[in-house]
């Protein structure tokens, strides 16, 4: 089906937390993510097959430095490929607003993501041990525009 992608607006807030609960355990609160929606820096874009939220990546651009925080799908929607279409409409933004470089961090065992990533040319710069609260290991990836 047709996805249709925009930018996030502060009023998705609510859809965006309850997205989040649906498809992570550790879910960003409402309040987290108004916190995110409202930095100056903030750049981020909603995924929509008809009316449905299907996904979304919450992220920063500010000058030669874009930063992906979170990226998501509903469990449902995953394997249709909206994840690299909610990431290509991110970078393609970033890079209008003149990132140079993408940076994101990813738990080294998430390999649907990891994949994802991999796919759109990212590569793996240095690992993190005990970055996450359960002790998991984060693996710091980066693609130049
Ligand atoms: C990561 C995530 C966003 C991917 O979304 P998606 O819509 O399923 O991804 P796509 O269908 O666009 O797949 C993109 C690539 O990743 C690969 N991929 C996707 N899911 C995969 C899986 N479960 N196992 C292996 N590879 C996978 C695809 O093969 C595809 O590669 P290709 O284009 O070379 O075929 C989704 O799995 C998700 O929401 N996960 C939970 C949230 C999360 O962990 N987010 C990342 C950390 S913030």
């Amino acid at each position: 089906m047709q996805i249709t992608l925009r930018e996030i607006q502060s009023s998705d807030s609510a859809l965006l937390a309850e997205t989040e609960r649906v498809c992570f355990s550790a879910s960003w609160s409402k309040s987290a993510i108004d916190s995110v929606c409202a930095r100056a820096d903030f750049c981020g874009v909603l995924a929509f097959i008809g009316e449905q939220a299907v996904g979304y990546l919450l992220g920063t651009s500010l000058f030669e430095t874009a930063e992906v925080l979170r990226i998501a799908v509903l469990p449902a929607f995953r394997g249709n490929h909206y994840g690299g279409a909610i990431l290509d409409s991110f970078l393609g933004l970033a890079q209008r607003k003149g990132a140079e470089r993408v940076f994101l961090e990813v738990r080294e065992d998430n390999a649907p993501a990891i994949k994802l990533y991999q796919s759109r040319g990212f590569l793996a710069g240095r690992t993190r041990k005990n970055y996450y609260e359960d002790g998991a290991t984060a693996v710091e990836m980066y693609k130049d525009l």
